[in-house]
């Protein structure tokens, strides 16, 4: 095979963005998975036909059948259920549990040097089940939730100080969820501290707009959740691994003595390249970052007792 094979599963909307995400970027082959006949058919079918206005040379199928996965450098697993109105992403855990445990398990009997980003929600906890029930080494196993949160972070900075978001950086660390970890004194415009750019009730409003981010848009959409941010944030994690890129992203990573974890997936910055997760970097935090990141992480390993109390 002369180019990597990227398997998707789930043909939702995140799902099929990420497929067009990555057809974009020509990242490889891209296998669209999912239960329901025809849709990934379907929507690879609609992608494929754009093929030649995208500038994309790789084939593009959609299937309900693992066989076509087989062989797959990396796969991105956005299975199971959205979030509606009023729930909340630990709402998820039982059913998603399910169907991702089911999930990996496909994959990895038909690509055993397979790389897992994991997309369903919860993130953490299903990053989490998805290392164990892989039986994947957790260096290639990984969730994608930071790069999404501080995108949302750096693009509601960006809003109120009037600049392009790409000048701006922002850290969220912690478990994607209620708990997250936005941290303020890391994130900055061109350098220059938020501090220093907006006043601290700007700053206090906008950490709680990107804690309530992926909430905000639920309560807009009404029938299903974002989409197009996350996307692009898991693709940019299969990117950064598929092409050895070596980016340092925030990513639901597994750690252990890192940050005093003690062995679960949690969103610390992490070190993308060939083979997954080549690193987690460790850094100092404040006494109040390091007590919002240990209660965040205290949150996902509850999920992930809770998923062990159900088998998994
Ligand atoms: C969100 C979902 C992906 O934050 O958790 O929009």
């Amino acid at each position: 095979m002369t180019h990597p094979r990227i398997t998707i599963v789930g043909a939702g909307n995140v799902g099929a963005t990420c497929a067009l995400f990555s057809a974009q970027r020509d990242l490889g082959e891209v296998v669209l998975v999912d239960v329901l006949d025809g849709l990934a058919a379907g929507k690879a079918l609609d992608l494929a036909e754009a093929a030649p206005l995208l500038g994309t040379s790789h084939p593009i199928t959609g299937t309900t059948d693992y066989a076509a996965t087989a062989g797959s450098q990396l796969a991105i697993v956005t299975a199971g259920l959205a979030r509606k109105p009023g729930m909340s992403r630990d709402d998820l855990l039982a059913r998603n549990a399910e169907i991702v445990s089911s999930v990996v398990k496909e994959l990895v009997a038909r690509s055993p040097e397979i790389i897992l980003v994991i997309v369903s929600n919860p993130v953490d906890a299903m990053t989490s089940l998805a290392h164990r029930a892989s039986g994947l080494p957790p260096e290639r196993v990984v969730g994608m939730a930071g790069v999404l949160d501080s995108a949302r972070m750096r693009a509601f900075i960006a809003m109120e100080a009037g600049v392009s978001p790409k000048d701006v950086q922002a850290y969220v660390l912690g478990g994607h969820g209620d708990s997250m970890v936005p941290l303020v004194g890391h994130s900055n415009i061109g350098g220059v501290p938020l501090s220093e750019r907006l006043p601290a009730d700007r700053l206090e409003k906008i950490v709680e707009r990107t804690r309530n981010g992926g909430a905000e848009i639920v309560a807009l959409l009404k029938t299903g959740s974002a989409f197009v941010a996350p996307a692009a944030a898991a693709v940019d994690m299969a990117q950064a691994i598929l092409r050895d890129e070596g980016r340092v992203l925030p990513c639901a990573a597994y750690c252990d003595a890192e940050y005093g974890v003690g062995g679960t997936f949690v969103g610390v910055p992490a070190r993308l390249g060939a083979g997954g997760v080549t690193e987690v970097l460790e850094f100092d935090l404040s006494d109040a970052e390091r007590a919002a990141f240990d209660a965040s992480a205290r949150h996902v390993r509850g999920l992930v007792r809770q998923l062990e109390a159900m088998g998994y």
